[in-house]
């Protein structure tokens, strides 16, 4: 029940009608009897430092941040932690009294989502699609986990940055690949795993993907960071190919997940999260 002592975290991005989230954070809080609330907030980019003040003096005990503001909300923090540093993006804030502290839980989530499916992902090689916001947090996580990565991106001067970033910040840099069909061909064909971090095949363009089963081998994992739809289109070609699929479904509860237990210090109840948010892709279907 909501009371005088109930504690909120707030969502904060623009447009935020569609999200998941306070539906699979409301459920987390409600499973261990917490008291807290998840409520969502339009916030406007000119809105967003007042955003954040205004959290504060409400004492607000922290939030998601979503489109349009991850990269932008940065100036107006107190601290950021070394992951969300490194990948210059805050998906989560924890607000103690004064002090607003970013992270970003992006990353960790999909190695997580991964690892449900292939238990060791060291030395494993992987193709990622993508060098946006949530490709930089994945990129920045796989070669943590000594993934051997290559990047592909439309715009190849972003995918070139990034793996440059990545080799300066952390020793290793990742191989990048043209989107030439050819290229891509020759990168499926020496992965292991393949991962789509752009927003190809998400709704209304379900019919649109990157890679077509032609291009793909009955020994590669295709995970797609797309949940809207669950079953993507490059998911489904994955399948008539014979390779293993993982949908969006689970990076967005780890991601979650990981969240959560930024807020409360407390274990977050996954399988919950999961069959919360999955009843609610459903229904938005
Ligand atoms: P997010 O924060 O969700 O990652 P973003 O930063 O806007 O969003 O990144 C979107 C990603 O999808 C980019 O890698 C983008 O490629 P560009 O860098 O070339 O823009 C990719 N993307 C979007 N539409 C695409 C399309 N039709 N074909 C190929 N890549 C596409």
């Amino acid at each position: 029940m909501i009371s005088s002592t109930t504690k909120i975290v707030a969502l904060i991005g623009k447009p935020i009608q569609h999200s998941i989230s306070p539906v699979m954070q409301n459920a987390a809080f409600n499973e261990l009897e917490l008291d807290y609330v998840y409520l969502s907030f339009e916030v406007t980019r000119e809105k967003l430092r007042e955003a954040i003040r205004g959290m504060k003096s409400l004492g607000i005990k922290g939030a998601n941040v979503t489109i349009p503001h991850k990269s932008a909300v940065i100036k107006h923090l107190d601290e950021l932690d070394k992951t969300a540093k490194r990948i210059g993006a805050v998906n989560t804030i924890k607000i103690n009294g004064t002090k607003a502290k970013g992270y970003n839980t992006d990353g960790v989530g999909a190695v997580k989502a991964l690892e449900e499916a292939v238990k060791n992902i060291k030395n494993k090689k992987i193709l990622l699609l993508g060098a946006g916001g949530a490709a930089r947090a994945i990129a920045f996580s796989l070669t943590e986990k000594s993934a051997k990565l290559k990047i592909s991106n439309r715009t190849q001067s972003k995918s070139e940055s990034l793996a440059s970033e990545i080799g300066e910040k952390t020793g290793t840099q990742p191989i990048v690949i043209t989107q030439k069909k050819e290229d891509m061909k020759t990168a499926i064909k020496e992965s292991d795993i393949l991962i789509n971090s752009t927003s190809v095949g998400m709704h209304p363009h379900t019919d649109k993907t990157l890679v077509e089963a032609k291009l793909m081998h009955e020994n590669l994992t295709v995970m797609d960071i797309v949940y809207n739809p669950l079953r993507t289109r490059l998911l489904e070609e994955a399948e008539k190919a014979g390779a293993d699929t993982i949908d969006g479904l689970g990076m967005l509860v780890h991601q979650g997940a990981a969240s959560f237990e930024i807020w409360t210090g407390r274990s977050a109840p996954i399988e919950i999260m999961r069959e919360t948010a999955k009843k609610s892709l459903e229904e938005i279907k």
